[in-house]
Parts: structure tokens; C-alpha cells; sequence
């Protein structure tokens, strides 16, 4: 069943306390490094500073690069995918029922904004997009056209169970950032400010993701027939989507 957007948030606040966050960075010899000073880019504190000396940035160790590396690849294609599902449902869906126009449009602009968002984060940081791409794409565009010629409940039903899964996904990377602040910060260090923006972007685009979730509720998601196959289906796919992405 899916997670109400309500419920999400609630996990997500109970997560960490809410204050800053990001950065650090994909600092490696041939990356440039996500700063923590605003604005600039830093090179990680010489090793005779004093361990939590005020205004103090903490290096990102491997693992955590790893990880913003791997969270920005997935979120990239994740957004590409959505941008082509709802390319694809768009015409049958409006043709079939020309009052959902405002609505499709609605989220594609939205998806085309995410998209926007870590194609440039991407790319001004030096990560790789998933070698996977052309899969995604296939698929993304066959399963927004196949559920839109199965009908609008159908089609609602993909958004209700991709956006689950996407809501759920942009929350456990919130979380372990938040951690990872709050780490830092127990250990009497700072966080930046381009930090603290990646993770107020999480939260806009999570937001927004759950936004969806409810219209597609709203619109007869639920009706779909047979519901529990179609969403639990496509869920299932989105998370082997999000582990490979992740990966390759
Ligand atoms: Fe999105
Ligand atoms: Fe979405």
C-alpha cells in the first residue's frame, strides 16, 4: 500500500532535527568539490588544524563522496524517467479526457524542473550519469504509455506508485545527510551553505513528488484494476531502477 504523503513527511521529520546541512563534497583530485564555504571552492582543511576548531569544515571521506556521487546519478535519472513517463501518458490520457491537460502539464513541468536541477548539479560536479540511460529511457517511455492505454486510473496508478517509491528514496537520502551533519556538527565542526542548499533542494523536490502522489489519489489511482498487481509491479521496479542506478 502506499505511503500517504503525510506519512512520509512525518518519517522524514522524525528522521533528524532539521537544521543544515550539505556539503562537503565530491572532492577527488579530478572532481571539483562541492564547497562548504559559500560560494567558493575549498580545498579540505590542512591536517594540522585543530579537530573542530570553530568555522571548521570536516573532509568528506570516501564513503561519503561515494554517496553524494551515487545520490545525485540516481536522482538524475530518476528525474528523466519521470519526464518521459509523463511525456508519454500526456497524449492518450489528454485526448481520452481533456480535463486532466492542466493537471499532466502540471507534473511534467514540475519532473522537466527536477530534471533541470541535477542535470546541472551533475555537471557542475563531475558525476557520471548511469550507464543506463538508454534502458531507463526505453522503459520510462513504455511504462507511461502502456499504463495511459490501459486508462486514466491506470496511469494515475504509475504515478501513485512511482512517486511513493521517489518520495520514500529522497527522504532516506535527507536522512542520512542529516546524520551526516549532525556528525559533523557533535564533533564541533561547520556545515556550508551549498550543503545546506542540496538539502532544501531534496526537500522542494520530495515535496513536490508527494504533491503528485496525492493527485494521482485524488484522480482514482485506487481503481486501477488490478491495483495491488500494477503498483506493487511497477514499485518493484523502481527500486531495481534505484539500486542499479546507484551502481552503474
Ligand atoms: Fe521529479
Ligand atoms: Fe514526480
Amino acid at each position: 500500500m502506499a505511503l500517504s504523503r503525510t506519512a512520509l513527511l512525518r518519517a522524514s521529520r522524525h528522521a533528524a532535527p532539521m537544521h543544515d546541512l550539505l556539503i562537503a563534497a565530491l572532492c577527488q583530485p579530478s572532481r571539483r568539490c562541492l564547497s562548504t564555504t559559500t560560494g567558493r571552492h575549498q580545498a579540505a582543511p590542512a591536517p594540522t588544524q585543530p579537530k573542530g576548531a570553530p568555522g571548521k569544515r570536516k573532509p568528506l571521506t570516501k564513503e561519503q563522496r561515494d554517496f553524494l556521487a551515487s545520490a545525485l546519478r540516481v536522482n538524475q535519472a530518476g528525474e528523466l524517467a519521470a519526464t518521459l513517463i509523463y511525456t508519454a501518458q500526456k497524449t492518450p490520457i489528454v485526448r481520452a479526457h481533456p480535463h486532466l491537460r492542466p493537471l499532466m502539464e502540471h507534473m511534467y513541468d514540475q519532473e522537466a524542473s527536477h530534471l533541470k536541477t541535477f542535470n546541472a548539479l551533475i555537471a557542475k560536479h563531475r558525476v557520471r550519469p548511469t550507464a543506463l540511460y538508454p534502458l531507463w529511457s526505453l522503459m520510462a517511455t513504455g511504462l507511461g504509455w502502456g499504463t495511459a492505454v490501459m486508462g486514466r486510473e491506470a496511469a494515475m496508478a504509475c504515478t501513485e506508485a512511482v512517486e511513493t517509491e521517489i518520495g520514500g528514496h529522497y527522504n532516506s537520502q535527507i536522512r542520512t545527510l542529516l546524520e551526516m551533519f549532525e556528525q559533523w556538527e557533535s564533533e564541533g565542526y561547520e556545515v556550508g551553505d551549498e550543503l545546506r542548499e542540496l538539502v532544501g533542494t531534496l526537500r522542494r523536490i520530495r515535496d513536490e513528488e508527494l504533491e503528485h502522489l496525492d493527485h494521482a489519489v485524488e484522480h482514482d489511482a485506487k481503481k486501477a484494476e488490478p491495483h495491488w498487481l500494477l503498483t506493487g509491479v511497477i514499485r518493484a521496479g523502481c527500486r531495481g531502477a534505484i539500486w542499479a542506478s546507484e551502481r552503474i
